[in-house]
């Protein structure tokens, strides 16, 4: 794997998420910028990348990002963001429609399907055999690269799933979300998500 590009971490959002992925890039030897709803987010936007780790009903709310390396950490929680018809459409995976908001934005997701307990307790060096697996989905390989070479540096294995379309395997309501599995059942999941029961929705839908 190589070296992470990223050495500035920007995060949009001071809640459990973003709080445990600023401990993880900082234990990582990243310098990290992290803001809430309230406060300076110039050095979080200044940063190689900045991580979304809002609630998702707030992603028109967000700061222009146009040019920037983006990790969508969100995911559609109706009790939480209200119903939003747009994350509710099988065609499209909400990474996609944040993606569409975000003019100009590089859009990779990631970092979304795991617990705030697994970001915060199971994070382990390359070669551990307890190390699990984090799903990365995007439209551009250098981006995906990039940025699975971040989520090796913080702890995990990172596994491609895809373009940005497919980071639906891994939202809310499907086998891999919340799933602490290792690379290869990962890549299990991932591959069997068309004979599940929300693969065979999205699918319908898509055709
Ligand atoms: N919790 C989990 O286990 C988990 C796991 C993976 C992914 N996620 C996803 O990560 C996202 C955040 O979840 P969380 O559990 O960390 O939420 P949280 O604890 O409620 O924290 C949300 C944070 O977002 C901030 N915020 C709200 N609107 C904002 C805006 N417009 N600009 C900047 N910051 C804003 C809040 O700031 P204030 O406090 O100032 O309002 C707060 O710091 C959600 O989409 C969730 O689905 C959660």
């Amino acid at each position: 794997m190589a070296t992470s590009s990223i050495q500035t971490l920007g995060i949009l959002g001071a809640g459990r998420i973003g709080r445990a992925i600023r401990d993880l890039a900082t234990a990582a030897g990243l310098d990290v910028a992290m803001v809430g709803s309230k406060g300076d987010v110039a050095p979080v936007l200044t940063a190689d990348a900045v991580v979304l780790a809002v609630p998702l009903g707030q992603y028109r709310n967000l700061p222009r990002l146009e040019g920037a390396l983006v990790i969508d950490a969100m995911n559609y929680w109706w009790e939480l963001d209200g119903h939003l018809a747009q994350f509710e459409d099988p065609t499209t995976s909400s990474s996609e429609v944040v993606a569409r908001e975000l003019t100009g934005a590089r859009v990779v997701k990631a970092l979304n399907h795991l617990s705030g307990y697994a970001l915060e307790e199971l994070a382990r060096s390359p070669g551990d055999e307890e190390r699990i697996a984090v799903a990365v989905a995007g439209d551009n390989d250098a981006d995906i690269e990039t940025v699975s070479a971040l989520v090796d540096r913080i702890g995990f294995d990172p596994v491609v799933a895809g373009d940005l379309s497919a980071g639906v395997k891994f939202e809310p309501l499907t086998e891999a979300f919340g799933a602490d599995a290792d690379s290869a059942e990962l890549i299990a999941i991932l591959a069997r998500f068309w004979d599940s029961q929300r693969g065979r929705v999205v699918g319908r839908a898509r055709n």
